[in-house]
């Protein structure tokens, strides 16, 4: 049931006023029993607890009634340009922060997104002559799933931080209780930062073409640095002959059910429900167990569907998948994003893309080198090598040659600044440099140099093979 409230104004409570006609957020369904809500009748893992249910009630009201943030037809074309590269015609780059946070959605930091999203794929367009589909974990990527429910701190248990969506980082009870209020502000940031991505133009901002040299180590492979500086120079006027210039499409994982639910929505013209907060969304490594609500919400939308493969997906779990979310075996419908990490990549993969093969989903292979990679260092940061990153990058290229399947992408957590939350690449980060500049919300982060290196690298390997 759906009610609207009125806040109290003595105790700022939410008071009951009166039920809507038309109950739920949707009524309508599909024959196969799909509606916006139906994943409520699934078991669902990663969901919080909030304590306010009328509260939630409201803000999901208040989702529903607002604007999309895209529009279906966006969502289209994105799934068109997903298509292309699910003939081997086209090549992927996703990424962006594990986990935004409302006080980083700034002009530069976006600028800085989409300017080094922009370089990589003019790097990986040079090298491999395939045009580069830009998607960024951006303008919603605010949830986070959690190993762990609870942190304790000094002897004190709270619930963990789940994403600036769901609660806040300061560790107190307050902070750290789920507000369902963060729903609308999540939107909200998301729609300015998609106003930046829409308005920004790459070709006219004025920057330097390369990292700068005083952030390359002294000494180190001074050679190296300065071909990959030749080749960003070498870039630079299709980066700005791009007419029109080819937008950057937005992602998120879709882990908080209740804002992905309300921001559902049914396209007229062609009668199929798209989730409207983004062009693509994600299956969680965490959440992707067939009867489970989140597959229950992804099986329903039209939208581009990622899945998250880890050591732990079996060719029977990830068959099942694609048949739920893909049923018509669309191509561009399906992104499947191996995360094996270097140590599995080998054992594991080979199978997976058999089976996905011989089951004739046209799906696209992409790798995400980061989150099998994930270590933590005597002074308790999280990070992650460089060389792993690079070395599980390379092997997936190796793999999907040998099986004969396109290599279709890549899948990164990264950002336009220069961090310090992963080790080496050219500027040597050690250890005990990440105490510098460690500002991410979850994970650790390629920074500019790292995400410019690893697409030199992969633009380097490319180029060896042709
Ligand atoms: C992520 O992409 O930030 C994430 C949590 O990944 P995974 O579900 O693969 O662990
Ligand atoms: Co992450």
């Amino acid at each position: 049931m759906i009610f609207t409230h009125d806040i109290d104004v003595l105790t700022g409570e939410f008071r009951r006023e009166r039920e809507l006609p038309g109950g739920h957020l949707s009524q309508a369904m599909s024959d196969d029993g799909w509606s916006p809500s139906s994943w409520r009748s699934f078991p669902a893992k990663q969901l919080p607890v909030y304590p306010d249910s009328c509260a939630l009630q409201y803000y999901q009201q208040v989702l529903q009634q607002s604007p999309p943030l895209v529009l279906a037809s966006e969502i289209r074309q994105c799934q068109q340009q997903l298509a292309q590269i699910a003939e081997g015609r086209a090549f992927l780059l996703q990424g962006g922060d594990c986990a935004e946070s409302f006080a980083d959605c700034q002009t530069t930091s976006v600028r800085d997104h989409i300017l080094t999203m922009e370089q990589m794929a003019a790097l990986i367009n040079q090298a491999s002559g395939l045009p580069v589909l830009k998607i960024g974990r951006i303008a919603g990527q605010f949830a986070k799933p959690r190993s762990q429910p609870e942190e304790t701190l000094d002897g004190v248990t709270l619930p963990s931080f789940r994403g600036d969506i769901i609660n806040g980082r300061e560790f107190t009870p307050h902070g750290r209780t789920p507000d369902p209020q963060r729903m609308l502000r999540a939107y909200q940031h998301s729609a300015s930062t998609l106003n930046l991505i829409r308005a920004l133009d790459p070709s006219v901002f004025t920057f330097s073409p390369a990292p700068q040299q005083e952030h390359v180590h002294p000494g180190l492979t001074e050679q190296y640095y300065r071909s990959m500086h030749r080749q960003l120079q070498g870039c630079y006027p299709r980066i700005n002959d791009q007419q029109p210039r080819q937008p950057l499409f937005t992602s998120h994982e879709a882990l908080l059910l209740p804002y992905e639910e309300a921001l559902t929505r049914r396209d007229a013209a062609h009668g199929r429900w798209y989730n409207c907060s983004a062009h693509m969304l994600w299956l969680g490594e965490r959440t992707g167990d067939i009867d489970f609500a989140h597959v229950e919400y992804l099986r329903g939308i039209a939208n581009p569907v990622g899945i998250k493969c880890g050591p732990a997906m079996t060719q029977a779990r990830l068959l099942a998948l694609l048949k739920l979310i893909d049923p018509h075996s669309t191509p561009g419908k399906i992104v499947l994003i191996a995360r094996m990490g270097l140590a599995h990549i080998e054992e594991k993969l080979p199978a997976l893309i058999q089976a996905v093969k011989g089951s004739g989903h046209p799906v696209i292979w992409v790798i995400d080198p980061m989150h099998g990679n994930t270590s933590t260092v005597v002074s308790g940061h999280k990070t992650r090598v460089f060389a792993t990153i690079v070395a599980e990058t390379q092997a997936f290229t190796a793999l999907m040659h040998q099986q004969g399947v396109h290599p279709g992408g890549l899948h990164i957590e990264m950002t336009g600044v220069e961090v310090t939350e992963c080790t080496g690449g050219l500027q040597q980060i050690s250890d005990r440099d990440l105490t510098h500049r460690y500002y991410t919300a979850c994970d650790p982060r390629l920074n500019r140099t790292q995400s410019l290196e690893l697409a030199f690298l992969l633009g380097q390997s490319w180029h060896h093979r042709v």
